[in-house]
């Protein structure tokens, strides 16, 4: 299997042009001698190819697949007045326009395809639609891509005896001030209308939150995260965080594999297969259970979105450069792996 992955990764190499090629070839080396032994086993992917047939009413945007994605839209207050900027005070409204979020042919190979969140600059003030809520007035628009209730993940097996899954992200983020470009995970749920809640409790912190990367403003910091805490009574009280931030090594505006290996008993982040950040057993909890697996024990969703301000980034927005379209994150793959002895 160890082969076959390596087989898969080169075709697809040879598909592109040179320069990914190449690098593609050795973060693949990389990534195998780090978990020698171990083989990946695909268990879900995104590959972002361009194209809709026109009979075809799933895929949208150039290449979107309904199957696999859905929105979240607006400035979050869909999910109650309180969640007005999506829990922090972003200051965009998620659209799902091709403006926003589409998938482009990558300029060299247009058989190869990535997806692309643009924000946009509305000085003028744009008007925001609010699913389940009544529309707004906005100065930003961006978008927010999630798996909810689509595809969910964890690792297999049973707590203390499971194998890892691991989720790789190829993306390139942009260095604009007031962005915040994210991939991440919350606790998968079937409660409509209910924003970071699962088995664990209602409200953000008590599920948990994973965040496979986070990028803000115009530096070349790399974020990852893990949420968790709250107490039964008070969702957000006794937050806990476990933060990383790996500086000026990946460069964030080249195209960097971002991974999250996530077991029963440890939850790893990687840049280009190096770890920069772990958490163990032991080290989390949350006020919705006393078991030391929980919350990260049950599936979560992936999301990946593209903030305008915020209480992260701040609010030293620069509109020329997002006017001018320079707003721009890109994902060229989503993996998802089964790593079996
Ligand atoms: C796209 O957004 C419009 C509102 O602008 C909404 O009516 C529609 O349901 C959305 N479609 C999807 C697939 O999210
Ligand atoms: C945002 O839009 C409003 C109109 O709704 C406009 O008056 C204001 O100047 C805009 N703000 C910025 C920062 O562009
Ligand atoms: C971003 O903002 C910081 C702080 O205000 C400033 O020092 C920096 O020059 C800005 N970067 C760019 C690329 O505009
Ligand atoms: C959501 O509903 C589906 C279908 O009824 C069920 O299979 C799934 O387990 C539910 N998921 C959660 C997290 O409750
Ligand atoms: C939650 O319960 C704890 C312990 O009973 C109590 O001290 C605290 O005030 C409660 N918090 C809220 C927001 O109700």
């Amino acid at each position: 299997m160890t082969m076959n992955l390596t087989c898969r990764s080169t075709s697809l190499a040879s598909r592109r042009q040179q320069g990914y090629g190449r690098l593609l070839i050795l973060l693949v080396a990389a990534t195998l001698s780090h978990i020698s032994g171990a083989r990946q086993v695909l268990r879900w992917s995104e590959e972002f190819k361009p194209g809709c047939k026109t009979t075809d009413k799933f895929c949208i945007n150039g290449g979107i697949n309904l199957h696999k994605f859905g929105f979240d839209l607006g400035d979050g207050t869909s999910y109650g007045p309180s969640l007005i900027g999506w829990g922090n005070w972003q200051r965009q409204c998620h659209t799902n326009a091709s403006s926003n979020v589409r998938v482009e042919p990558f300029p060299n190979n247009p058989t190869d395809g990535m997806l692309v969140i643009q924000a946009g600059y509305e000085p003028s003030g744009y008007t925001c639609f609010n699913e389940n809520a009544p529309p707004s007035t906005t100065n930003y628009t961006s978008a927010r891509l999630i798996t909810r209730n689509k595809a969910t993940f964890k690792w297999k097996g049973a707590p203390g005896n499971s194998t890892p899954v691991r989720i790789d992200v190829r993306l390139k983020v942009p260095l604009v001030n007031g962005t915040w470009a994210s991939a991440w995970m919350l606790p998968e749920t079937n409660k409509t209308w209910c924003m970071a809640c699962g088995p664990y409790g209602d409200g953000w912190c008590l599920g948990g939150e994973i965040d496979i990367m986070e990028h803000i403003n115009s530096n070349d910091y790399l974020i990852s995260n893990v949420h968790h805490g709250g107490l039964p009574n008070a969702s957000w009280v006794g937050c806990k965080q476990t933060v990383a931030v790996y500086k000026n090594k990946p460069k964030m505006s080249d195209w960097n594999v971002l991974s999250m290996i996530w077991d029963s008993t440890y939850i790893r982040f990687l840049a280009n297969g190096k770890e920069y950040n772990k958490i163990t057993l032991g080290k989390w909890s949350t006020g919705g259970s006393s078991s030391p697996y929980a919350p990260f024990d049950v599936p979560f969703y992936l999301i990946f979105d593209l903030a305008i301000g915020g209480l992260y980034p701040g609010y030293k927005i620069d509109n020329a450069k997002v006017a001018a379209g320079e707003a721009r994150f890109n994902i060229d793959y989503i993996r998802v792996y089964d790593i079996v002895p």
